[in-house]
């Protein structure tokens, strides 16, 4: 099954709340970006976003430029239906992660929990390289996946785990890590997954 078919029967009639990996608020992630400094008007990009509502929180903040990726197209519908008319205020591209060209490039690009399912060395390769050339300098990267203790599959999918360190040591010399955290996400079943996340600065 490719990746596409097996995203978008995930997300086909899902609740959302009812995925592992579902968040009511989205609270590292907005603590990193508000680290970031990031200008209202600036370039944002949730890469992977799904049906998370790090968007509907960042719209809340006022920022305004805002763009979700994801490789599944009922993954964004599910989003655009639970923001209504403010889902116009959000450009929403149905793409592959490792192999789509970017319109504009970013100040803040977001990821949690998509590039660890990249457990082919050349898929990393790829999007690591749109990642590095559209990325402005001195922008933000905030990666989170699971954790070297976390679970080793999700969605039914294989997944390469991470620390700050082996993560620093995949995005290579074009970033610099400034910040690092562990998250213990508990999901709608109760159980803990341990997220590592990490802020890099584009050099
Ligand atoms: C585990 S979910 C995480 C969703 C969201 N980031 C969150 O934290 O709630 C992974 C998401 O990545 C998307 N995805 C998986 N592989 C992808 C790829 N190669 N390119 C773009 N999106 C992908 C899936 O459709 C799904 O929405």
């Amino acid at each position: 099954m490719s990746t596409k078919t097996h995203w978008d029967k995930a997300w086909k009639g899902a609740d959302p709340a009812g995925k592992s990996w579902y968040q009511e608020e989205a609270g590292h992630s907005l603590e990193m970006i508000e680290a970031s400094a990031i200008a209202h008007g600036e370039a944002i990009i949730d890469v992977g976003g799904g049906a998370s509502v790090l968007v509907d929180a960042l719209l809340d903040r006022g920022f305004q430029n805002l763009s979700v990726l994801d490789i599944s197209k009922a993954a964004l519908q599910s989003a655009q239906a639970r923001l209504g008319l403010r889902a116009d205020n959000v450009k929403w591209l149905c793409e592959d992660a490792t192999s789509w060209t970017p319109a504009h490039p970013f100040r803040l690009w977001h990821d949690r929990a998509v590039f660890h399912f990249l457990t082919d060395a050349k898929d990393r390769q790829k999007y690591r390289e749109i990642a590095q050339a559209n990325i402005v300098p001195g922008g933000h990267l905030i990666m989170a996946t699971f954790a070297m203790d976390g679970p080793e599959k999700c969605s039914g999918l294989p997944v390469q785990r991470y620390s700050a360190q082996s993560m620093a040591t995949e995005m290579g010399d074009g970033f610099s890590l400034i910040e690092d955290r562990v998250e213990a996400h508990i999901t709608p079943g109760g159980s803990i997954q341990k997220f590592q996340y990490c802020r890099f600065l584009r050099v």
